[in-house]
C-alpha cells in the first residue's frame, strides 16, 4: 500500500508517525513546502512543493501510486487539492472545497446549521456592507467579529478581549470587509471550550478523545493569539470540567451536519470534522469546524490511538466506517510547544535550537529547518512535546521534562496540564452554572 501525505507541520508529524506503525505496512511518501526532518525520516520519498502547485501534486501522487493521499492542512483543501486527485481516481482523506467550506467560509457553516436547523448556533448575521451591522450589534449582549474566509486562527475578535466598544467592533467589520467578501456578527458566548476531532465517510461518524487547546501565547491565558500553545486529554477520554453528555451533544451535532452537507451538495463529506465546542448556560455551542485534525490537538489523540491509522483512512475512503472499530488507550496526554521567542508577533528567526534528553516524552517537529549543523527555528511554532500517562499530572510531567531540556532561544507554556490552570477552568465552570 502507497500512502501520500500532505503537510510539512508537527500534525503530519503525528499522522506520519501513526501511519508507519499500521500493521497494513505502508509505504509513505510526502509532500511537503518545506521539508520536516521528522516526516522525512519517516518517508520513501520526498518532494518538496507548493500547495498551490496542484498539477504537480497530482503528477507526484501518479507517480508514486498512491493508493489514498492524506491531506493534513486546510490550505491545499481550500484549493481544491481532492477535486483534482478525485479526478485523476486517487481517493483522498480530506473533503473536496466545496465541502471544505465546512473550514474555509463560516458563513456557509453557520446557515448551513440554521437552514437545517441544527441546533448549537449562536446568534449571528452575516454582512457583506457596513449598513445595518451597528443595529444588529447592539441587539447582542457581547458580540465576536468573524473574517468570512481562512485567517490561520488569528482574524476572529472576541468583545472585552481584543476590543471594548462597538465603535471599535465597527473599525474592525470595515477593515475586514476590505479584504473578505463578508463578515459574520455573533453572540459572545461565555464557558469552557473544547475541541471534538471526529472522522467521517460522509455516513458515520467516529469521535477521538476531546481535547483541550490554549490558544493565549503566554503563563495564565495571558498574551496574543497563537495557533495553539499546547493541548491535553484526559485518562477517562473526557476532561475534569467535560461531562459525557457534552461530547453526546458535540457528536450529535456533527452527524447532523455531515447529513445536511450530504443534503446540500449531493456529496459525501469524507475526512476530519473537527469542532471548537463551548459549554454554555445554554448548552454546547459550535464555535467553529475545521477540516482537519487540530494542531496541537492531533499531537495528543494520534499517539493513543490503538486501532489502526491506515485502516481508519481506507475505511473513509471505501465509505465502510460503520465496520471500523476506532478505539485509544485510556490514558492521559499533554501536548506543549516549544516556540521562538517572540512569537506570534515578532519571533525571532533562522535561531538554532537543539532537544535535551526528551526519555519520556514524543517528539513532534514542526516549523524547523534541518541544517548540516542542526535544527533551526523558521518563525512559527518550533517542537512540540507530548507526555502521556496514567493521569494529567504524569503526562504534564513528562512533556515539561522534556521542554525543560531544550537549548535555544525559545519560549513555552509551563502552565499547561498543570493541576493550577485545570482548577481554574473547573473554578469557571463552576462560577457560570453556580
Ligand atoms: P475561531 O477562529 O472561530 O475558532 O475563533 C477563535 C477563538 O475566538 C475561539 O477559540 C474562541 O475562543 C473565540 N470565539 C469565537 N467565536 C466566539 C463566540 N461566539 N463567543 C465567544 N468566543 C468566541
Ligand atoms: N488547535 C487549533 C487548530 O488546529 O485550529
Amino acid at each position: 500500500m502507497n500512502v501520500l501525505l500532505i503537510g510539512n507541520g508537527a500534525r503530519e508529524h503525528a499522522i506520519a508517525k501513526a501511519i508507519a506503525r499500521s500493521k497494513t505496512k505502508p509505504t509513505l511518501f510526502s509532500y511537503m513546502k518545506a521539508k520536516n526532518p521528522g516526516i522525512a525520516e519517516l518517508s520513501s520519498d520526498v518532494k518538496i512543493g507548493s500547495y498551490t502547485d496542484l498539477p504537480g501534486i497530482v503528477e507526484y501522487a501518479k507517480a508514486q501510486q498512491a493508493d489514498f493521499v492524506v491531506i493534513g492542512p486546510e490550505d491545499p483543501l481550500n484549493n481544491g487539492v481532492v477535486d483534482v486527485l478525485e479526478k485523476e481516481g486517487i481517493q483522498c482523506v480530506g473533503p473536496k472545497k466545496e465541502l471544505a467550506q465546512l473550514e474555509t467560509s463560516k458563513s456557509f457553516t453557520r446557515n448551513l446549521m440554521k437552514k437545517y436547523d441544527i441546533e448549537g448556533c449562536p446568534d449571528f448575521k452575516v454582512f457583506t456592507r457596513i449598513e445595518g451591522i451597528k443595529d444588529y450589534m447592539d441587539s447582542l449582549p457581547g458580540v465576536v467579529v468573524k473574517p468570512d474566509g481562512l485567517t490561520g486562527g488569528k482574524g476572529v475578535k472576541v468583545q472585552g478581549d481584543h476590543f471594548q466598544t462597538i465603535d471599535e467592533a465597527l473599525d474592525y467589520c470595515k477593515e475586514v470587509l476590505e479584504k473578505h467578501s463578508s463578515v459574520i456578527v455573533e453572540e459572545k458566548l461565555e464557558g469552557e471550550e473544547f475541541s471534538l476531532q471526529c472522522f467521517t465517510d460522509g455516513k458515520t461518524v467516529v469521535d477521538s478523545p476531546p481535547a483541550q487547546d490554549h490558544k493565549r501565547a503566554f503563563v495564565d491565558d495571558k498574551g496574543p493569539n497563537t495557533g495553539g500553545m499546547g493541548s491535553y486529554t484526559d485518562a477517562d477520554h473526557l476532561l475534569p470540567f467535560l461531562k459525557k453528555e457534552h461530547v453526546e451533544k458535540a457528536h450529535e451535532i456533527t452527524i447532523a451536519v455531515a447529513e445536511a452537507i450530504k443534503s446540500e451538495t449531493g456529496e459525501q463529506y469524507k475526512g476530519v470534522m473537527y469542532g471548537g465546542w463551548i459549554i454554555t448556560r445554554d448548552g454546547v455551542k459550535l464555535i467553529e469546524y475545521n477540516a482537519r485534525l487540530g494542531d496541537p490537538e492531533a499531537m495528543n489523540v494520534l499517539p493513543i490511538m490503538t486501532s489502526d491509522y491506515v485502516e481508519l483512512c481506507q475505511a473513509i475512503v471505501d465509505g465502510t466506517l460503520e465496520n471500523y472499530q476506532i478505539s485509544f488507550d485510556k490514558k492521559a496526554t499533554v501536548c506543549k510547544y516549544a516556540v521562538p521567542e517572540g512569537y506570534p508577533t515578532d519571533p525571532v528567526r533562522d535561531e538554532k535550537v537543539s532537544l535535551g534528553e526528551v526519555s519520556d516524552a514524543e517528539v513532534f517537529y514542526a516549523s524547523v529547518d534541518q541544517k548540516e549543523d542542526g535544527l533551526y527555528m523558521s518563525g512559527s511554532r518550533a517542537i512540540a512535546f507530548v507526555g502521556v500517562g496514567a493521569s494529567l499530572d504524569e503526562a504534564e510531567k513528562k512533556a515539561q521534562a522534556a521542554l525543560s531540556a531544550v537549548s535555544g532561544k525559545v519560549f513555552f507554556r509551563e502552565d499547561i496540564g498543570t493541576k493550577k490552570l485545570i482548577q481554574k477552568r473547573i473554578d469557571h465552570m463552576k462560577a457560570l452554572f453556580g
